[in-house]
């Protein structure tokens, strides 16, 4: 029978998860993983993965820790069992003479490698590996990590603020701000914790946004920012092209843009990727894109044109959808969706795993459209 968590490792799992998650926003590509050391149910040492080229958690929990043999370390995530940046955490495991291993969740990327449960438990340490719901939080903590890992895409969210009514802009376009500066500085955080975010020329040229994270503490890691342009008409003199030399601009245009407005960004720093195909062909081809570029997670911004392509092509993950305590009414008015919309309400996407939080006077409602992939078979 497998092994699996006792009750105060589970809880171990959740201090390891929140160590994991001090360095959000910095580990891409890599995973974000903590890690917990135990000598007879009394915590010795803690550490967490700082982002690449920094040391895995394990080996940082492990680090301060005298004598660590006979020790458990409870981690978020299979240790890894190969030479990348750094050594394999295995052989350091194995090293320390650890007497067992509580595990969060499988490493995608450990399959087909030597793997590192089989690592360990061929050399006798006790491994237990987690199911329910310290699995389920494990995954969901490196969601955008196991969903590139496993689709060769980013995760794709979709975030969009609207009144109650479900308009994103009043009828003259206006649309800054529907909601408050709360559920503003938390797209901010959102945007420093993705590796890109994108939008549609209609909202390039509604809004002339910079698509940048602002205003938050501590060092903070750009997105490549992402027009959907078929024609590439992303204003030369607009914010987005005047600072793509400092943070990257990529535009996805169709084979209909015509080649000198094409020069004329290229020129200016921006980098424009001709696609073909429909436009819900345009936006798989950018996620392959951005997926063989270690983009794992995409922060989509709308506008309404944008959300109803990604959500006809199936191609989004998460939802967070703002509300602000407003109505706007009328049908010239946008919706957060446009054409064609769903038929009936049996196709209509449904969003699971609900989360709702209270921001100021807003109301952020988060949650999965499409199930985190999985390994298969595990
Ligand atoms: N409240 C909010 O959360 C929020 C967020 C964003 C925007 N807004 C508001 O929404 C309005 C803009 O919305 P919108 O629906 O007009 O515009 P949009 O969704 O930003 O852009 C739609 C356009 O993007 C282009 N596009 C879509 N898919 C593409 C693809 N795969 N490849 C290349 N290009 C693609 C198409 O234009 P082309 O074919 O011409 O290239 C399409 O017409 C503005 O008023 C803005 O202020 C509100």
């Amino acid at each position: 029978m497998s092994l699996r968590p006792t009750p105060a490792e589970s809880e171990l799992l959740a201090r390891a998860r929140q160590l994991a998650g001090r360095a959000e926003g910095h580990v891409s590509p890599n995973p974000l993983v903590g890690a917990v050391v135990v000598r007879d149910g009394e915590v010795v040492g803690e550490g967490w993965h700082a982002g690449p080229g920094h040391s895995h958690a394990e080996i940082s929990a492990l680090a301060g820790v005298t004598d660590p043999r006979g020790t458990t370390v409870v981690c978020t995530l299979e240790p890894c069992s190969h030479h990348g940046r750094t050594p394999p955490c295995t052989a350091a495991l194995l090293e320390a003479g650890v007497g067992r291993v509580v595990i969060g969740t499988l490493d995608p990327l450990e399959r087909g490698r030597a793997q590192g449960v089989q690592v360990l438990r061929r050399a006798g340490v006790e491994v237990a590996v987690a199911e329910g719901e310290d699995e389920r939080a494990c995954r969901e903590l490196n969601s955008a990590f196991i969903t590139w890992a496993l689709t060769g895409r980013p995760e794709v969210t979709l975030k969009l603020a609207t009144s109650l009514d479900g308009k994103i802009a009043t009828a003259s376009g206006e649309s800054q701000w529907i909601t408050g500066p709360g559920s503003r500085r938390r797209v901010h955080r959102m945007r420093a914790a993705s590796d890109a975010v994108g939008v549609g020329i209609g909202t390039a040229l509604a809004d002339d946004p910079r698509l940048t994270a602002r205003d938050l503490e501590g060092e903070v890691r750009q997105p490549a920012r992402t027009v959907f342009d078929s024609r590439a008409r992303l204003p030369l003199d607009g914010r987005l092209v005047a600072t793509a030399d400092q943070t990257p601009v990529l535009v996805i245009a169709g084979t209909e843009a015509p080649s000198a407005r094409i020069e004329a960004l290229v020129a200016r720093g921006v980098d424009v990727r001709v696609l073909p195909g429909t436009a819900a062909d345009r936006v798989r081809g950018a996620l392959d894109l951005m997926g063989e570029r270690e983009l794992q997670s995409l922060l989509v911004e709308g506008g309404a044109g944008l959300a109803a392509v990604m959500l006809q092509a199936e191609v989004i993950d998460r939802v967070t959808w703002m509300l602000a305590p407003m109505v706007i009414g009328g049908t010239g008015a946008p919706g957060a969706v446009a054409d064609p919309g769903f038929a009936t309400l049996e196709s209509a996407p449904r969003v699971d795993g609900i989360a709702v939080e209270r921001i100021d006077d807003d109301v952020a409602i988060s949650g999965r459209l499409r199930p985190l992939a999985t390994l298969g078979g595990d």
